[in-house]
């Protein structure tokens, strides 16, 4: 009877569990909440209330950035997530600040493939000062070569040198949103992980990681892979763990711009992202 018991607990703890993988082979989730607003996260109904579980990192966009003005709505916002972290409630250990390099949206006496440095420096500041986040991530980084590189360094170098993050990280993450040049992993410093893959569920299925990614840790690639139908979840997470993106976000929203919003709760449907924390849990990338 005892072992029985005992054999139906270690069943429990082996199904219900993480899988144990060896050391950076295991998934993360890095959720993008684009056009999410603050609400009072232990609340049901809160968008945020359904991210408290399930993603490492989550990336916050005010207001296309930073926004204008310290908004007290985002301070606390933040606070909640933190103290929910300490409560033991949350797995989210890491809250980036969205910062535009906006090469698809610039033109206006500037070539598409130049990075205005002053301004994207003042958005850091303004990421650190007004909400003390853990890192930055920069949007719509030029992938088509290494023009801006050696700028892209310099303000990795920024956010590091100026992180005010109470827990001390200082992370950087390169919006690419397909394969791009390897200059960026070796420029010093770089950016600890890369977007190389953000686009539809159609596209995911012919997407190919660069040769040279395998020189790198998984922990490095991360994959944002939209209008995935429910019923494609689970072979989608597992496409994305055999071209290793270490972290990723699967949703059945698109990703193509005009966004929708990437709450969990699309419609209110906790169901998919509660698949979606599972199946990246269930299994290891390698
Ligand atoms: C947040 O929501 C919870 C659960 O609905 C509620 O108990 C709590 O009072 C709310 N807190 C605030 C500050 O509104
Ligand atoms: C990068 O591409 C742009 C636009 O095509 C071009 O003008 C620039 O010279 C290229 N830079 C390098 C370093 O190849
Ligand atoms: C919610 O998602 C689940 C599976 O992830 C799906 O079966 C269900 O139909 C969805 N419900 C709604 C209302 O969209």
């Amino acid at each position: 009877m005892a072992w029985k018991i005992i054999f139906t607990v270690l069943g429990l703890l082996v199904t219900g569990a993480a899988a144990r993988c060896s050391p950076g082979s295991s998934q993360k989730i890095t959720a993008p909440t684009l056009n999410l607003t603050p609400c009072n996260v232990t609340d049901p109904t809160c968008d945020w209330h359904g991210y408290l579980n399930g993603p490492d990192t989550v990336i916050l966009d005010v207001n296309v950035g930073p926004g204008r003005g310290l908004d007290p709505s985002w301070v606390d916002l933040i606070k909640q997530i933190r103290d929910q972290k300490k409560a033991g409630s949350s797995t989210i250990t890491t809250i980036l600040g969205g910062v535009g390099i906006g090469w698809a949206l610039q033109g206006l006496g500037r070539a598409f493939f130049e990075v205005d440095v002053p301004h994207a420096k003042a958005d850091i500041d303004k990421w650190n000062s007004w909400y003390k986040v853990d890192g930055i991530y920069f949007e719509q980084v030029w992938p088509f070569n290494c023009s801006t590189a050696s700028d892209m360094a310099t303000l990795v170098k920024y956010v590091r040198d100026h992180s005010k993050s109470p827990t001390g990280q200082r992370v950087t993450i390169f919006e690419l949103g397909q394969n791009g040049p390897e200059c960026y992993l070796k420029t010093t410093p770089s950016a600890d992980a890369f977007v190389t893959f953000q686009g539809e569920y159609s596209d995911y299925q012919s997407y190919v990681p660069a040769s040279y990614m395998k020189k790198y840790s998984a922990a490095r690639w991360y994959h944002q892979i939209g209008e995935v139908d429910p019923s494609k979840l689970t072979s989608v997470v597992r496409k994305s763990k055999a071209n290793r993106a270490g972290q990723v976000f699967v949703t059945d929203l698109h990703f193509t711009y005009p966004h929708d919003a990437f709450g969990p709760l699309p419609g209110g449907n906790t169901t998919y992202w509660q698949n979606e924390v599972k199946q990246v849990a269930s299994s290891c990338m390698y």
